[in-house]
């Protein structure tokens, strides 16, 4: 079985990639145009693996992309890539709707012509599986139950207004063309190589760095937050067992306020890493703008994927919490070059 995966220099697709050839047989392409958010120290380790190919390149390169699937005959294709931070995606939505919606459009136009010439047993096996993300069903209110995968989609933001865009589209190829797809929606991810752009690694970053945690608004906004690999294998279970045509809703039934989450980094990292001079690093939390628009409440409900195809989320909060913050005190190479460049001008331009 060979697969092919887009946006697998990111941070959710680089430990995609890592988790399969650790773990499952076959060869895995790896395609990306590393972007600001890509970055191909991600998948380092994988240099000398003979069952790995990166391909530099974009989803909405039709050329490419239909070369690239009858070279290598993917029996599936994970689809990652995607411009994926809400705040950019405010002061500059262009690159959303190029890559998340005309991308997608391109991606699952090749994808089509490809399996179209596949013998008919090869058409069966084949999956396209679609990541996408809770923020298309919109902001949940104080009691409102968790999102389910009948909820109707409300996006509030440029980022997920493409990403709705790009689950509708993805829907029609089924529904029209019976191309076989699944699409999973999830809730916010945290783990190793996330662009410290995100809430988690910035604050890990910051605070490391004596620089402040800043936290929008009053800071009660709640995400319901998943260790990265506990998604990973949620997604290689949606392949390997999911209904064509249906979607699957992932999380961790983890909901925590933002101030909840970043006074649980700075208590590891206070046990880790104390300061010099011994005070909790909670005293560099400050409260800065609200984001335009911001989401009050994200939360899923995972019954379906939990019940119908028995995965469940392994780490705990704290658990995963702990691993993370371990491997950004551990990875100082990758982090100082991340940390430059692009990263700099926008954390200047962003928290004047
Ligand atoms: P990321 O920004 O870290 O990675 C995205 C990757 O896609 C980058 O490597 C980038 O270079 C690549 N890319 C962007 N445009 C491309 C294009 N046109 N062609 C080829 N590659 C391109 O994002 P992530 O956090 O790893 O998210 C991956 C996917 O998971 C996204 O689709 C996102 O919507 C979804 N998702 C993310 C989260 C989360 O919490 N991070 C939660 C749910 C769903
Ligand atoms: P983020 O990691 O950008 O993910 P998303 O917007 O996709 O949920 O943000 C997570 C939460 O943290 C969100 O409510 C916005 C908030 N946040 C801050 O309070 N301060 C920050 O500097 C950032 C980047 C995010």
């Amino acid at each position: 079985m060979t697969i092919l995966v887009t946006g697998a220099a990111g941070f959710i697709g680089s430990n995609f990639v890592l988790n399969w050839l650790d773990k499952e047989d076959g060869d895995v392409i790896s395609l990306d145009n590393l972007t600001y958010a890509g970055n191909l120290d991600n998948l380092s380790s994988l240099l000398k693996n003979s069952r790995h190919y990166f391909i530099k390149g974009d989803i909405g390169d039709s050329e490419l992309i239909f070369s690239t699937l009858k070279k290598y005959n993917p029996t599936a294709i994970i689809n990652f890539a995607a411009e994926s931070h809400v705040d950019r995606s405010i002061s500059a939505p262009d690159t959303f709707i190029e890559t998340n919606i005309l991308g997608t459009y391109k991606l699952l136009q090749n994808t089509l012509l490809y399996w179209e010439a596949l013998t008919k047993k090869q058409k069966q096996d084949f999956r396209f599986v679609h990541i996408s993300t809770d923020e298309v069903y919109g902001s949940l209110g104080k009691d409102a139950s968790p999102f389910t995968e009948e909820d109707r989609y409300i996006p509030n933001s440029p980022y997920s207004a493409s990403k709705a865009a790009s689950d509708h589209l993805v829907r029609a190829w089924y529904q029209t063309y019976k191309l076989p797809v699944i699409t999973t929606n999830c809730s916010n991810n945290y783990g190793s190589f996330q662009f410290p752009e995100k809430l988690i690694p910035l604050c890990i970053i910051n605070a490391i760095n004596n620089k402040s945690l800043p936290l929008y608004g009053d800071g009660t906004q709640i995400r319901d937050w998943l260790y990265v690999d506990d998604h990973c294998d949620a997604i290689k279970t949606a392949l390997r067992d999911g209904v064509i045509g249906e979607t699957y809703n992932i999380g961790g039934n983890t909901e925590k306020t933002n101030i909840q989450v970043v006074q649980l980094i700075c208590k590891f990292l206070d046990n880790l890493k104390p300061r010099l001079d011994k005070i909790s690093y909670e005293q560099q939390i400050s409260f800065v703008k609200d984001r335009q628009g911001h989401d009050r409440r994200y939360a899923i409900d995972a019954t379906k994927i939990q019940k119908e195809l028995g995965w469940q989320p392994k780490e705990t909060f704290e658990s995963g919490m702990e691993k993370t913050i371990k491997w950004y005190l551990d990875h100082d190479e990758w982090i100082k070059n991340i940390t430059s460049g692009d990263y700099k001008r926008w954390i200047d331009k962003h928290y004047l």
